[in-house]
């Protein structure tokens, strides 16, 4: 196993597939199906959606590729890769904070993910008990009226130590995964789990479909209105792409650098771009459908997913076994995704301080775990804590809200912007032509936009949601 002894030897994906499911699988969690949803919901629905698609194609696509070309060739952690392609370029190893800003972000994020992370466990522990009384017959739920089931969530909120005993349960099942190592760990659960997850959720899409309010969800995401496209809109929609693809923050760097040479980077990031947004829409055309047949406000918060999909499972025949099914494949996408936030800052951990695998993510569990128990409490004993009020556009957020918001509304694009400069100005074009698995045509455009638009429309967006 890869650390074991404090050996520094990195060991790699088994095969191109599974590195593509690794990949998937970081992108494909709580930020699709989560955060997607409520961000749509917080920001009108279809200017969010559509912008959201854009960036995803025009931003988030070229910077995934330039994160795991820069981790495939520097073959270490995420700063190391980034000093490797420096020094191969004969630029300044300096570049290297780009990587530590990263891993640093993906550190604040796990702490606040595995809080998400834990309210999923507490719906799988709602269905399990559920499916213990009802039985397998008729709908989840049996007898208790909408408004029990919308309180599911914040009568959660309102137990601060069941919410801190959530998160920390979900951060060990992390620590255990990484602790593990790549192949015996982290891949078992992409290679296996996520292709199961795909199906039923689309299944669950379908039966939506048919029984919810489609049409209206459907003109709710996709009609644009250009007069609602305003600079926090255009922000948040940019934190999401980047957000769900898992970028700006290190972690498609730590994992390209477990890509084998032989893998089409190119090709790869198309693969992993389109999975994630499908699921996204599909998490959407999900939800909407049943957020208005039940009357629920679409800008209801966090708690979007949670609240409504347990409405949809009453109605379902066997609601309460879709019900568990369900929320466990949604755990499995939250800890893939988890995994690989850890996964950045232990594989910098180890290399750094020459630390064995399993004391290093001990150590970055353990600071995720101070940061998580606070993000925890900011629904109940902490809800009035404002810690970043002097900053107009987090001048509501609590604990939560505030790491969330900067790390997808600053780090992440901040961290882009820094990537675009640095593979399309700093670093040898050869160097990256080697590394980036496509030609023509089409790499003319990736380079125009890593060189070009994605640092313009980055900053003028930056600049135009914070201030504007
Ligand atoms: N992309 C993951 C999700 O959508 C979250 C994540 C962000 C993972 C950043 C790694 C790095 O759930």
């Amino acid at each position: 196993m890869a650390g074991a002894a404090g050996s520094k030897a990195r060991e790699g994906w088994s095969s191109r597939t599974a590195f593509i499911l690794a990949a998937v699988g970081s992108a494909v969690g709580l930020g699709n199906m989560w955060r997607f949803p409520a961000e749509a919901g917080a920001n009108g629905g279809g200017a969010f959606v559509l912008f959201y698609i854009f960036c995803v194609l025009l931003i988030g696509l070229p910077v995934l590729l330039s994160e795991v070309l820069i981790g495939r060739h520097g073959q270490s952690s995420a700063p190391e890769s980034v000093r490797r392609v420096a020094r191969d370029s004969n630029a300044s190893t300096g570049w290297g904070i780009l990587g530590s800003l990263g891993v640093f972000a993906a550190f604040l994020i796990l702490s606040f993910y595995c809080v998400v992370g834990g309210w999923v466990l507490y719906y799988i522990g709602v269905f399990v008990s559920d499916l213990f009384q009802t039985g397998l017959s008729g709908g989840a739920f049996e007898g208790r009226d909408v408004d029990e089931i919308k309180a599911l969530l914040p009568d959660l909120f309102g137990n601060g130590g069941l919410m801190v005993g959530l998160n920390l349960g979900f951060l060990a099942l992390t620590l255990f995964f990484v602790a593990r190592g790549i192949s015996s760990g982290i891949e078992w659960v992409a290679v296996y789990l996520m292709p199961l997850f795909f199906v039923l959720f689309l299944a669950i899409t379908i039966y939506g479909a048919f029984t919810g309010d489609f049409s209206q969800a459907v003109s709710y995401l996709f009609t644009f209105d250009a007069s609602k496209l305003t600079g926090k809109v255009m922000l948040a929609a940019v934190g999401q792409a980047f957000f769900s693809l898992s970028l700006g923050v290190a972690g498609m760097m730590t994992y390209g650098a477990y890509a084998s040479r032989e893998t089409n980077l190119g090709k790869t990031s198309g693969i992993i771009a389109g999975a994630d947004t499908a699921v996204a829409l599909l998490a959407g055309l999900a939800i909407f459908p049943i957020v208005f047949a039940a009357g629920l406000a679409a800008n209801s918060g966090p708690g979007l997913m949670f609240e409504s999909l347990p409405i949809a499972f009453q109605a379902m025949p066997v609601g309460s076994l879709i019900g568990l099914l369900f929320f466990t494949m949604v755990f499995f996408a939250a800890l893939t995704s988890s995994v690989s936030l850890l996964e950045a800052p232990t594989a910098y951990m180890i290399e750094k301080f020459n630390l064995a695998r399993p004391v290093a993510t001990i150590t970055v569990g353990l600071g995720a775990a101070v940061l998580g128990v606070l993000s925890a409490l900011s629904f109940n004993e902490l809800a009035e804590f404002r810690p970043l009020g002097f900053i107009p556009i987090f001048a509501e957020a609590n604990f939560f809200d505030a790491l969330d918001g900067v790390t997808a509304k600053l780090f992440m694009p901040i961290g882009a912007i820094l990537t675009c400069i640095f593979v399309g100005w700093i670093a040898d074009a050869r160097l990256i032509d080697d590394e980036n698995g496509i030609d023509g045509l089409l790499h003319q455009i990736w380079r125009a936009l890593v060189r070009f638009v994605c640092p313009l429309v980055l900053s003028v967006i930056l600049i135009y949601g914070i201030f504007g």
